[in-house]
C-alpha cells in the first residue's frame, strides 16, 4: 500500500465504530502488516498523572515494557523532549530499554491534544537504519487523528 492509501485506510479507522480501543488496535495491526521494516507498533499513554508511560494497543510481540518513567529509554525521553526521536541503531543508544535482541532500531513520535504530550506511537525495527521523513510524516498523520478520538489515560 502507498502512504496514501494507509492514510486513507487511518481515516476509515478513525471513523468506524469499533470504539476507541479497537480503532487503536486496528491502526497498530494494519500500520504492522503494511510495512515490512514494522516489527513491532503500540501505543504508550501517559498514566493518568503519574510521570509515567503505560502501554495500550499493541501488534507484534507482547513487550515486559508495560510502564515506563519519563526519562527512560528512547520513549520515556520523547515523554520529555515532545520531539519526534528517530534511532538508526539502537546500539548507539546508552537510554534505551531493549524489547528483544533482534530490534535494531526504532521510531517513536509524540501525539499531542491541547498541546499536550499525551503519549506516542512506538515503532520497532527488525532492521538497520529503515526510516525515512516518510515514516516520521505518516505516523505525524497517525497521532493527529489519534489525537481527535475520546481518549482515556
Ligand atoms: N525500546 C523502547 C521500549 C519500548 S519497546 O520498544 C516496545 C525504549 O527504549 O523506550
Amino acid at each position: 500500500m502507498k502512504d496514501f492509501e494507509i492514510k486513507h485506510k487511518i481515516l476509515q479507522i478513525i471513523e468506524n465504530d469499533l470504539g476507541v480501543d479497537g480503532k487503536l488496535q486496528e491502526i497498530c495491526t494494519v500500520l504492522k502488516a503494511s510495512f515490512e521494516h514494522y516489527d513491532w507498533v503500540g501505543f504508550y499513554f501517559k498514566n493518568g498523572n503519574k510521570k509515567e508511560l503505560k502501554l495500550a494497543q499493541f501488534a507484534g510481540k507482547p513487550t515486559e515494557h508495560t510502564i515506563i518513567p519519563f526519562g527512560k529509554g528512547i520513549c520515556g525521553q520523547v515523554a520529555i523532549s515532545n520531539k519526534n526521536f528517530v534511532v538508526q541503531d539502537v546500539t548507539e543508544q546508552d537510554n534505551y530499554i531493549s524489547c528483544g535482541f533482534a530490534v535494531q532500531s526504532e521510531i517513536v513520535i509524540p501525539i499531542f491534544k491541547n498541546d499536550e504530550n499525551i503519549g506516542q506511537i512506538d515503532i520497532d525495527s527488525h532492521s538497520k537504519a529503515p526510516f525515512t521523513k516518510a515514516d516520521e510524516d505518516l505516523l505525524e498523520f497517525v497521532c493527529a487523528k489519534v489525537a481527535t478520538l475520546d481518549l482515556v489515560y
